[in-house]
């Protein structure tokens, strides 16, 4: 028996098992997260005798007689500090490592009640947070140690909640101390647990699997294989290629270590894998195709039925060819990026339960509730609306939640067994198995004029999209419309192909294809300056693009466009810098392409209050408080009236996807038009009280022209955000400073949106100096600790500006944040690093830097 204590109770436990999930599973105490049990991200930090302590590491025996403190058992007073100070300092997103960040901060602040900036980075050392660049965290810190210094009274803040205005985000109390639930959060009585055999090899004819032994264990319910899935065996996140096999069947031929061939239900978690391991599959090994050449040679073997490429995308404007022949300056470069892991804080957990007479309820974390709801009810063969789907909190996604990870295996056993049954990955599953940022090889081709005044581009591209669709099209596509990137010429021909391979699948990831095109371009745009003899700066200021002129996909740019301002802002930091590089560039909102694209939204009023009805995920963006500032700005009413509602599709209409920077546009405009109408009734004298039971709804579904358009000038998208990003380098090549100048238009809420910028940028550090997925013979080789991740105590001062054009009528002028944010600063770094010693690297993550020796 090991007995301790616990937020001042004494506990004790019979089996020597890990403090995490004896706080967890045993205690119910479930602000510690569980981010990785690696001991690597911090997410379960609580403290033990004093001392910040990973909770993931150590066992009940290490334990015995000490005292254990998580977040619930903060002090009143303590909890209404960290409350307010990481509210007050937007230091909250989604949430998932903050209750360890504060549990760090008590630490600290304990022994240190004045502590100094760099006390604060080293204390929150062993904390990973992936949204928010630790800035605003740090600061929270601070403040919370002032305050408790101090003995102060925590601030009391009254804000009408209108747009612009600094908003606490509703969500950040539940975060901060931990009474938010994430799907793993949840405990459902009877619940079962249910996890998939993955294969063993990334291509291989699977010629039997043999359950009769697991069936066996104790613990074991079932195990479900292809012969279970009663309707579509086939699911994918997008309709029209759907082609992800929700089980592999015996007889067919596995394309990814992630295939799962068998779904073992246990009575109890911890059995799941000694009944994984008594399922018996026989194999026959095949050759796994590993890169886009393997794949594309002659006589490759077909990965799926219809070929090895996925897509094709050819986008010409003009003679390039032509145009480059007769240009006074051409650049001709090739890049190679490769696949980096979103590593979001919380791994993929869902919950299905019956409901009903042949229905189930699925509770979720991904990033629409109606793609899970089609995609689910098609592979039950049910219809839609017997699926209903729950939106929980997301502790990040940053698009490797878009697609089916665990939702469909959890579904799919609960309706089946007709018994609630949870699916959570370990770290090691999330990373091998939700789709990664692709990796791409780019020949990019620029040409100018004397001037340095841009002539025209050649670009081929070529994608590795690995074993499964995924949103690979989409993703090549805007890889190609942005490779000419956010400059005033026309004449363009950019190819790219998206080739299947036996690697783990790519997707959609924050700056879906713009964050690899960037690179490119801006890497030739540096080339081409030192041709003219200008400065970076100067070739990108002559060429930026002006409200009314046409960008290169023919799209004329609107009257918001400001990425002359965004240059002008950061001219004098970086010329006034010894060692610095620059970059600009373009992200749209919104799908466009002709796609239809619709933002919806409901206001109910209902006891009182009105109710924001949306279906939009917040991943952690702060979808609840954007709508919630749109509402109030537009009805007139107090934050304290407005209820923005969870995704649910019983009571939220389907506003898509969080994807493509498109939901404050998309779905914050379908507010405004819903809100408008209830405002329009206030304003003829009604109350809430004479609306009780009113339900206003809008809708806003733009039309954008379709891909190819023989228009002249076809409206590729909605809206266009830019920005350009300076990165400063020390003597010693370390990053010194990041200064980012972004056009969002009207910014709703400025800490918010500043918290975005400033992740984004450290993800994009990541990109350019650190990060690596590495795979051998598809076969992926990270853990969450050798990742790369850039840690607090890394990462330089940066100084975020915005500057804004004449705002858009959509949303109140608002474009998106989400994928420009993590955009320009890694070609900006790369210009650095060039400017640092003259060696122009072409491969991520670059070597020979500050961050990483060559590879020998
Ligand atoms: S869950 Fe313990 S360090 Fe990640
Ligand atoms: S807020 Fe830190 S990981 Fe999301």
């Amino acid at each position: 028996m090991y007995t301790l204590t616990v937020n001042g109770k004494s506990v004790s436990c019979g089996e020597n098992k890990k403090l995490l999930q004896f706080l967890r599973d045993d205690l119910r105490l479930s602000a510690t997260k569980d981010g990785c049990g690696q001991g690597a991200c911090g997410a379960c930090t609580v403290i033990v005798d004093g001392k910040a302590t990973r909770a993931c590491v150590f066992t009940l025996e290490k334990l015995q007689g000490k005292t254990v403190t998580t977040v619930e058992g903060l002090s009143p007073r303590e909890k209404e500090v960290f409350a307010f100070a990481f509210a007050e300092t937007g230091a909250v997103q989604c949430g998932f490592c903050i209750p360890g960040m504060v549990m760090s901060a008590k630490a600290l602040i304990d022994q240190t009640p004045e502590p100094t900036a760099a006390d604060i980075k080293k204390a929150l050392r062993g904390n990973i947070c992936r949204c928010t660049g630790y800035v605003k965290i740090e600061e929270a810190v601070a403040l919370a140690a002032r305050l408790m210094k101090s003995g102060e009274a925590v601030p009391q803040r009254e804000c009408a909640g209108l747009i612009g205005d600094d908003f606490h985000r509703v969500d950040a109390a539940a975060k901060t101390l931990g009474t938010g639930r994430y799907v793993d959060d949840i405990v459902v009585p009877g619940m079962l647990h249910a996890s998939a055999l993955r294969s063993a090899h990334p291509r291989a004819k699977v010629l039997s699997i043999d359950v009769a032994e697991a069936l066996k264990h104790p613990d074991c319910v079932a195990v479900l294989t292809a012969k279970d899935v009663p309707g579509n065996i086939k699911i994918g996140h997008l309709e029209f290629v759907s082609d992800y096999d929700v089980m592999i069947a015996e007889g067919g031929i596995t394309r990814f270590v992630g295939d799962a061939l068998a779904l073992a239900v246990s009575r109890t978690k911890e059995s799941l894998d000694a009944i994984k391991a008594l399922i018996r599959v026989d194999y026959e090994v095949l050759e796994p195709m590993t890169s886009p050449a393997m794949s594309l040679a002659p006589g490759a073997p077909k990965i799926h039925e219809k070929g090895n490429i996925l897509s094709h995308e050819h986008l010409v404007r003009g003679n390039a060819a032509e145009t480059l022949k007769n240009s006074k300056h051409v650049v001709s470069k090739k890049y190679s990026l490769p696949f980096t892991e979103h590593a979001f804080m919380e791994p993929e957990c869902a919950i299905g339960m019956p409901e009903g007479e042949d229905g189930v309820l699925l509770y979720t974390g991904g990033q629409s509730i109606y793609d899970e709801q089609r995609e689910v009810s098609r592979m039950l063969g049910i219809a839609p609306e017997k699926v209903h789907v729950q939106g929980q909190l997301v502790g990040g996604g940053f698009g490797g939640k878009e697609d089916m990870s665990v939702q469909h295996h959890a579904a799919l056993a609960a309706w089946v067994l007709k018994k609630p049954v949870k699916v959570l990955f370990t770290r090691q599953e999330s990373l091998m198995i939700h789709p990664k940022r692709h990796a791409m090889e780019l020949e990019f081709t620029t040409g100018c004029d004397e001037n340095g005044i841009l002539t025209a581009l050649k670009a081929v591209i070529v994608s590795d999209t690995g074993a499964y669709a995924s949103l690979g099209g989409p993703v090549l596509q805007r890889a190609c419309t942005h490779a000419s990137g956010p400059y005033n010429y026309q004449v363009i021909d950019i190819e790219g192909t998206a080739v299947y391979t036996n690697n783990p699948p790519a997707g959609a990831f924050r700056g879906f294809g713009v964050s690899q095109s960037a690179v490119a371009m801006e890497g030739n745009l540096n080339l081409l300056a030192e041709k003219v003899g200008i400065s970076p700066w100067e070739i990108r200021r002559r060429n930026a693009i002006l409200p009314g002129q046409v960008l290169p996909n023919g799209q004329i740019a609107d009257d918001s466009t400001a990425l002359v301002a965004c240059l002008d802002a950061v001219r004098e930091q970086y010329e006034n810098a010894k060692i610095a590089g620059i970059a600009s560039f373009i992200k749209n909102s919104g799908l466009g392409v002709g796609v239809p694209d619709i933002g919806r939204c409901i206001v109910s009023v209902e006891g009182g209050k009105a109710h924001v009805r949306t279906s939009a995920a917040c991943i952690g963006q702060g979808m609840a408080t954007v709508t919630t500032q749109i509402a109030c700005e537009t009805t007139g009413l107090p934050p304290s009236l407005i209820v923005a509602e969870p995704p649910d599709t019983k009571r939220t209409p389907n506003s898509g996807t969080t994807t493509a920077s498109r939901q404050t546009v998309f779905t914050g405009e379908a507010t405004r038009l819903a809100a408008a109408q209830l405002r329009k009734e206030l304003d003829a004298g009604k109350t809430l009280a004479d609306l009780e039971g009113r339900e206003f709804s809008a809708e806003y579904f733009p039309k954008t022209d379709k891909m190819g358009s023989d228009k002249p000038n076809p409206v590729s998208h909605v809206a266009y955000g830019y920005a350009a990003v300076v990165a400063i380098l020390n003597d010693d090549g370390s990053l010194q400073k990041i200064i980012a100048a972004y056009d969002l238009g009207k910014v709703i809420n400025p800490k918010s949106a500043e918290g975005q910028i400033e992740g984004g940028i450290v993800m994009a550090m990541g990109y350019a100096l650190t990060e690596d997925y590495p795979l051998e013979g598809g076969y992926p080789k990270a853990n969450y600790g050798t990742l790369g991740l850039f840690r607090a105590t890394e990462v330089p001062p940066m100084e975020i500006i915005m500057v804004q054009g004449k705002p858009n009528p959509e949303a109140y002028g608002a474009k998106g944040v989400g994928e420009l944010a993590t955009i320009p600063a890694a070609p900006a770094i790369a210009g650095a690093y060039y400017k640092f010693d003259g060696e122009f690297r072409t491969k991520f993550p670059m070597e020979n830097t500050f961050y990483r020796k060559k590879k020998k």
